[in-house]
């Protein structure tokens, strides 16, 4: 399959992809490729490098795909709050979470020339910190961009304890 994506500058940040020809809604642009790693393989390594840039994509509960090493086209995808994207994860047939891939999906019709953009979905415990809010300001440019590429999830409420 010709590849329709290319990587350059981007005007949200350093390197992005964009299309190099029209691609169709529900197309599949690109498989995102790296080194498979367990979780704790990653964490060791790179351990609370919080400098709010990442080229790791969850795969599932024991990998993670780390795009570091090995890594294709598909890790300058920068994020978006109106995405033209979609990531899934496949699950392999076999059961095996070895064998479970992440794929880039047209969420609509993308023109030539436009940047690719997924929802990188991440979520974090809140409440953040200034310095996280400020590593993680989203420039997607689009109207409804919340300016942060994370998503705060609120602390699970404690139980009262019965008197
Ligand atoms: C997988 S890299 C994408 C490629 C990146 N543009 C680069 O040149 O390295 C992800 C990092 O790009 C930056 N990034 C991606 N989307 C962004 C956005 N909407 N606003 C600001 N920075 C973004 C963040 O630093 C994020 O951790
Ligand atoms: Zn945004």
């Amino acid at each position: 399959m010709p590849t329709k994506i290319e990587q350059r500058n981007s005007k949200i940040h350093g390197q992005g992809v964009f299309a190099t020809a029209p691609i169709r809604k529900g197309e599949t642009v690109v498989e995102y490729k790296g080194k498979l790693r367990t979780h704790d393989e990653v964490d060791e390594e790179y351990g609370d490098q919080d400098n709010g840039h990442t080229f790791l994509f969850i795969l599932n509960d024991t990998y993670v795909i780390d795009a570091n090493i090995r890594g294709n086209v598909a890790r300058w995808i920068n994020h978006g709050c109106a995405p033209n994207c979609q990531a899934f994860v496949i699950g392999d047939e076999s059961g095996d979470p070895r064998k479970d891939k992440v794929v880039i999906e047209a969420m609509r019709n993308i023109a030539k020339g436009e940047e690719l953009t997924y929802d990188y979905d991440i979520h974090i415990e809140g409440p953040i910190t200034a310095q996280e809010r400020k590593l993680w300001a989203c420039r997607c440019g689009a109207p409804n961009c919340t300016g942060s590429m994370l998503k705060v999830d609120k602390p699970a409420k404690r139980k009262a304890k019965a008197s």
